[in-house]
């Protein structure tokens, strides 16, 4: 019998960490049995940018996006391909067009879950419109800043609506900070939020149906952000703060996001979750990179082998039903929305599938981050990231980091 070749696409932007790991490990995978004795093959191909007819039919049948989000010509074309080719992508383009943290603090605020108090402000400095201005002289109303931080209470964070890579971040502990920071915003449009006191930052990266939460240390440079780090959560909060993940996950139709939460006693609070190019980088993941190569492989090959579609219809109204009932205590709305990202993502039918089909990986990618291979592609990776007179020193800390998980997971599979 032969098998039903799938090509893979990746849309990225400057990185090679990555897409070299995903490549190397798709081809070492070779074909793949998959329901029913069918058989399937996999190519994996980046993608170039050039001009598209909307009729056009594209090879891919998977695309792996790193890029929409900043440049509009692919963000466009995976519309096109979503809509009109049944393209499987990881995540939805049309949610994430609106995936600023404001649609998704609306989302999760009226799920129920505890996002700290939040208010958004009017521009600074409107946006350079003739119209604009009359407008905003007719119909703003004046406001009072300091009431609303005074509301709010100090201390508090001023971040744009739509942010990433803090950039406009501030911490505000008093008025003066307060103005200088809203006089500093221009013409981003910001949120004012309550600051979250909390014990244990965690970081989780969901990858379909697989989530893998980090103690994320953000005041640390980026190499240091992830700390390896097991069991830091109590089980109850550890599964709470996956299903907060995935659940946002499911919502919006995203399989390839981050979510960070803050974690006060045995209180979760999300506070951004709408990272839809989540940082994969050996450099900042080391030693969780091999797992989110290795998720990232799986879920590909899964929703290809098996056919799952891509789901552009959102069924807000299930979320909303649990969300509005009204005799369900905080606990068991959270068990029912657990069941429903599970059902989103199939994540018995995924466990069964990669326990049945793609048992032999683990073998695979720990041979190959043991071997001289990957070590390749970490020195390659340092020498491309970290200025001269810093690289050997970077080479030995990543390579302590990924030595240590190849140990951790030759344990793990020698019992396993
Ligand atoms: N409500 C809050 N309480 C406490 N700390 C906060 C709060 N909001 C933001 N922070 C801190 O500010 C940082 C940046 O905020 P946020 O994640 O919202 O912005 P960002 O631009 O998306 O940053 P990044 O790209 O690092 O995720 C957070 O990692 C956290 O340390
Ligand atoms: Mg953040």
């Amino acid at each position: 019998m032969t098998a039903t070749r799938h090509l893979i696409g990746l849309l990225l932007g400057t990185e090679e960490d990555w897409p070299t790991a995903f490549e190397e490990i798709v081809r070492r995978l070779g074909p793949v049995d998959g329901p029913g004795g069918s058989q399937h093959a996999f190519d994996v191909e980046r993608i170039t940018i050039e001009p598209f007819n909307l009729r056009d039919r594209p090879r891919y049948s998977l695309v792996i996006d790193r890029l929409a989000y900043w440049y509009y010509v692919p963000r466009e074309w995976l519309k096109k391909v979503a809509m009109m080719d049944d393209v499987y992508l990881l995540n939805s383009p049309f949610t994430f067009q609106s995936m600023e943290k404001h649609a998704a603090y609306c989302a999760m605020i009226r799920l129920g879950f505890k996002v700290p108090e939040t208010v958004l402000v009017p521009y600074k400095h409107p946006v350079d419109n003739a119209r604009y201005a009359y407008t905003a002289s007719r119909y703003n109303r004046p406001f009072d800043l300091d009431a609303i931080a005074r509301q709010i209470g100090y201390p508090l964070f001023m971040k744009p609506y739509d942010g990433g890579a803090w950039r406009g971040v501030s911490r505000i502990n008093n008025p003066t900070e307060l103005h200088a920071a809203y006089d500093a915003s221009g013409e981003m449009l910001m949120h004012l939020q309550k600051a979250v006191d909390y014990d244990i930052f965690a970081r989780s990266l969901s990858i379909g149906a697989e989530t893998m939460v980090m103690r994320f240390q953000p005041d640390q440079p980026m190499h240091h952000r992830y700390a390896v780090d097991h069991g830091f959560l109590s089980p109850q909060v550890g599964n709470e703060v996956v299903t907060i993940g995935r659940l946002v996950n499911a919502f919006f139709r995203w399989e390839f996001n981050s979510c960070e939460t803050l974690v006060r006693g045995e209180e979760v609070y999300p506070i951004d979750y709408a990272n839809a190019c989540p940082d994969v980088a050996l450099t900042s993941l080391h030693y969780y990179f091999p797992w989110a190569m290795k998720a990232l492989v799986k879920w590909c090959i899964f929703a290809l082998a098996t056919g799952r579609r891509g789901r552009l219809d959102l069924e807000t109204d299930r979320f909303f039903a649990v969300a509005d009932e009204a005799g369900m205590s905080y606990q068991e709305k959270l068990a029912v929305y657990r069941d429903l990202a599970d059902a989103y993502f199939e994540s018995e039918r995924y466990q069964d599938f990669c326990a049945s089909k793609l048992a032999r990986l683990d073998q695979i990618v720990l041979d190959w981050v043991a071997g001289p291979n990957f070590d390749q592609l970490l020195v390659q990776t340092v020498r491309a990231v970290y200025p001269a007179d810093e690289q050997d020193q970077f080479i030995a800390h990543l390579r302590g980091l990924l030595g240590l998980w190849v140990r951790d997971e030759s344990a793990r599979l020698a019992t396993a």
